[in-house]
């Protein structure tokens, strides 16, 4: 059967408070159009259109969706009107037309498979996708005659107390057959609101005696529609419980799954163990045997094998290679790789920064701009100044390098292999492969000057 989509994500969110169009607020990293994007797009559709309004141009940029058509809606008008608005990119289409509303992120493939099946199964004309949640308040009930037939959908706002009690609500989910998309054009206008709602679809269909029909399926949190932030952070928490349970199921330890924040992009290996308050972002991919330590952040990075990030640093799109160690209280900034069983220690900041396998820097050192080979060791409190006021300059440091505590390294500057460099050093121009480096002034001893005249001087001033 041929199945188009259409997801109706043009309403202006004004519940939400925000200057961000609803469907681009985020759940678990993703924003919700694009959960229910990437839903829908599990179907197979043969047309997916999205319709969106005022903000259309920053949900296009926003959205990552290969053949997805969108439709305008210039002034919200209700979801019947948005509906309507799909019309032309609907054209010549035969066969099933589901509707999903953009604001139900957590809506899952399986219930809209079952519910087309049921659909299909029933011949169809109309189908709505209800379903039965502890407070139905905000939610259009399902009115159904005494012999349990659907008659209509009402909204909260014109409700009756009688309707009200009904606890049938409707998901906002429906399946139309292209049949029957002529019965959009006629839903009349809801004088009270001045909205066209696409609910009153049903109604219609009823009245010209089209096969119709609600189906009570799948569970009141997937449907959890999102009008409010108070709703967004409690679709953002089924949400994270149900990956938090999905990685479980997969052999990732969590310390305390319930602070564990973990995006849905993310990919996590076996016996990864994730301590306390964690957020791991975006796309990061974290492998086998990798230990997070509490109050870590992790964005868009690849960490390897049996990698150690220790408590309270921050990592962000770079990689980290087998069986390193990171932190505590790094800063690992984007554009960073630190090799296979190098250590990044504490108060460390690296940016655009290579590090060599086996190399160390293991505390207090900013490191911007760098390529550092392999087997390197790097001092405490060592800098590269990579910045010159107006440009960035590269420092490189070639293998088994040592740098003595509190140097800096005046880029753009080449450490030859095996070069040292003595401690508290100031590098302005290349070393040699082999050479020893020092630019600290020589040391004065001046013997028995305690208790001379000229200590006492000073401690007068
Ligand atoms: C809607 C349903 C309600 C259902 C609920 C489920 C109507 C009239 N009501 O109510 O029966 O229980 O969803 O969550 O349909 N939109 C447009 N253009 C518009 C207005 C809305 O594209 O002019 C989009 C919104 O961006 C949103 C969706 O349609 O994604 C639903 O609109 P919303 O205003 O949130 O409807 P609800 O009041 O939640
Ligand atoms: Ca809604």
């Amino acid at each position: 059967m041929n199945l188009a989509c259409v997801i109706l994500a043009a309403g202006l969110g004004k519940r939400m408070r925000s200057s961000l169009p609803k469907v681009l607020h985020s759940i678990c990293g993703i924003p919700m159009i694009q959960s229910v994007l990437n839903t829908v797009t599990t179907l197979r559709p043969q047309r997916i259109i999205v319709v969106a309004g005022k903000h259309m141009d920053r949900i296009q940029e926003s959205v990552e969706a290969g053949d997805v058509l969108f439709a305008h809606q210039a002034e919200p008008r209700g979801t019947g009107h948005a509906l309507r608005c799909a019309a032309p990119a609907l054209k010549g289409f035969r066969g099933d037309v589901l509707v999903v509303n953009g604001d139900t992120p957590l809506i899952r493939t399986r219930t809209l498979r079952e519910f087309l099946r049921l659909h299909q199964k029933n011949r169809n004309i109309l189908s709505v996708l209800s379903f039965i949640p502890r407070n139905p308040a905000g939610y259009g009930r399902i009115v159904r005659s005494s012999d349990g037939e659907i008659v209509s959908v009402v909204e909260q706002k014109d409700a009756d107390i009688r309707q009200k009690k009904i606890t049938e609500a409707n998901s906002g989910v429906y399946a139309i057959s292209h049949a029957a998309l002529s019965l959009v054009e006629k839903i009349p206008l809801n004088r009270a609101r001045g909205e066209y709602y696409l609910t009153d679809i049903v109604a219609g269909a009823v009245r010209e005696r089209l096969r119709s029909a609600a189906y009570c399926i799948g569970t009141e949190e997937e449907f959890m529609g999102v009008n409010t932030r108070a709703e967004l952070h409690r679709a953002a928490q089924l949400m994270r419980k149900g990956i938090v349970a999905g990685w479980t199921a997969k052999g990732v330890d969590f310390i305390d799954s319930g602070s564990a924040f973990i995006d849905a992009g993310v990919s996590l290996s076996r016996d990864v163990t994730i301590y306390p308050h964690v957020c791991i972002e975006g796309r990061t991919r974290i492998g086998s045997g990798s230990t997070v330590f509490p109050n870590v952040r992790i964005r868009d990075a690849r960490i390897g094998r049996d990698v150690t990030i220790k408590d309270s640093s921050v990592i962000e799109d770079s990689v980290v290679e087998d069986g390193a160690s990171v932190g505590p209280f790094a800063h690992i900034r984007p554009g960073s790789r630190i090799g296979r069983l190098a250590k990044i220690g504490n108060f460390v900041e690296l940016k655009k920064a290579s590090v060599g396998d086996s190399s160390k820097a293991s505390h207090l050192s900013y490191l911007g701009d760098t390529d550092i080979g392999k087997g390197v060791n790097i001092g405490a409190g060592t800098i590269t100044c990579n910045y010159d006021g107006s440009k960035k300059h590269r420092t490189v440091i070639r293998d088994g390098v040592f740098i003595g505590s509190d140097s800096q390294l005046v880029a753009p500057v080449i450490i030859g292999e095996k070069a040292y460099i003595g401690a508290g050093s100031t590098i302005t121009k290349d070393v040699p492969a082999g050479a020893l480096a020092l630019s600290r002034s020589p040391q004065k001893i001046i013997n028995g000057w305690v208790g001379t005249k000229g200590r006492r001087t000073e401690k007068k001033r």
